[in-house]
């Protein structure tokens, strides 16, 4: 029997799979439906105090886009496809949505599971006062959504992308002084200084780093001249697995072995998993997949990560946390590559 747990800190989950934040966690049914097929956590729906973040998702839409940046359709797109949308917040009443994720947090407990809650920020005080009340409601695990790419595009101040690593001490310092239960922190890279976010939050309490939020894109479609979507959006894809892993890997090094961090953005396949605890994650967050191919993606990757245990020999997954990282060579310290040539020779050579 391999032994898949995932230690964060204040959580332990029985395997390293969490459903990230998305619409599909934005009902009871979509929580239910992620655990029940193997998930150890699901990321709620993000809320906050701005009306203007939730009527966001009124205007929310959707496509696949296939590698060539052509729209893919939805049912066919594989996971080579990305995903560019723009999205809102939940709408249900704040009393009501607590509620309703206390209760799934309740009925989680019996598949030794979690439902946490998520606040994407507007401002910090609102923040502090939402976490308090998810805190009151029973749920044990909030995250703070410091990275949302709409940032820019969102009505003003309704939802924001904190990319200053004051302000995220600041943001994270409140909340944290507002509840105690377990506090995840998810940044942006489309910053100046990942790390230095990343170590502001650690200062300010947090218990666990969720690395990278995805990008903000913009698409044209050649043939009616207009972008897609008729506006910019947020876009995530395979693509940005290595770039996730690079910040993932500087992170587990930079800022604390001890502080559990866990990859989003790019996880499509057990495989995927398997690299992202070499890079020093201990778990990984999973949005594209589940709205893509539905919740059987959790099995599937489960079967994928057993597999891998078996042919290497692991007992223990948390065995392999970090280990690319730790033998990532830094340039400086690199020997001259002998080559012979270059791949590309054969295009110059005779011109
Ligand atoms: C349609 C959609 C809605 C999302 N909504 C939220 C949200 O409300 N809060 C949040 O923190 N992240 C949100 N995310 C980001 C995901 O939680 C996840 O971090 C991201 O999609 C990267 O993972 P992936 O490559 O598995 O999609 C959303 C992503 C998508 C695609």
């Amino acid at each position: 029997m391999i032994d898949l747990s995932a230690d964060l800190g204040p959580i332990r989950l029985k395997n390293p799979l969490i459903a990230a934040s998305s619409e599909f966690t934005m009902t009871r049914a979509g929580i239910d439906a992620a655990l029940a097929a193997g998930a150890a956590a699901v990321i709620s729906k993000s809320i906050n105090e701005s009306p203007d973040a939730a009527r966001q998702l009124d205007i929310a839409d959707y496509v696949a886009l296939d590698c060539g940046g052509t729209i893919a359709p939805w049912e066919s797109a594989g996971d080579d496809a990305s995903l560019f949308c723009r999205s809102g917040l939940a709408q249900a009443p704040r009393d009501e949505w607590l509620e309703m994720l206390a209760r799934a947090d309740r009925a989680a407990r019996a598949r030794d599971a979690y439902v946490a809650g998520s606040i994407t920020v507007a401002e910090a005080a609102p923040a502090a006062r939402l976490a308090a009340a998810m805190e009151a409601a029973g749920l044990r695990w909030i995250e703070l959504n410091l990275s949302a790419p709409h940032g820019r595009e969102a009505a003003r101040g309704a939802v924001r992308q904190v990319t200053d690593a004051e302000a995220v001490g600041e943001y994270v310092r409140q909340v944290r002084a507002a509840t105690r239960v377990a506090l995840t922190v998810k940044l942006t890279a489309q910053s100046g200084d990942p790390i230095a976010l990343a170590e502001r939050a650690v200062r300010a309490g947090a218990d666990m780093l969720v690395l990278m939020g995805r990008f903000q894109g913009f698409m044209p479609d050649i043939e009616t001249g207009r972008p897609i979507l008729g506006s910019a959006g947020a876009i995530g894809g395979r693509w940005a697995l290595p770039l996730t892993l690079y910040w993932v890997s500087k992170c587990f090094k930079a800022v604390a072995p001890a502080m559990p961090i866990v990859a989003t953005n790019g996880v499509r396949t057990g495989d995927d998993v398997i690299r992202a605890l070499l890079s020093g994650a201990r778990a990984v967050e999973l949005a594209s997949a589940v709205l893509g191919r539905g919740p059987g993606v959790f099995a599937e990757m489960l079967a994928g990560i057993e597999a891998y245990c078996e042919r290497k020999g692991i007992a223990r997954l948390a065995e392999i946390v970090g280990k690319a990282a730790e033998a990532a060579v830094d340039y400086g310290a690199l020997r001259p590559v002998k080559r012979a040539g270059y791949p590309w020779d054969r295009f110059i050579r005779g011109v």
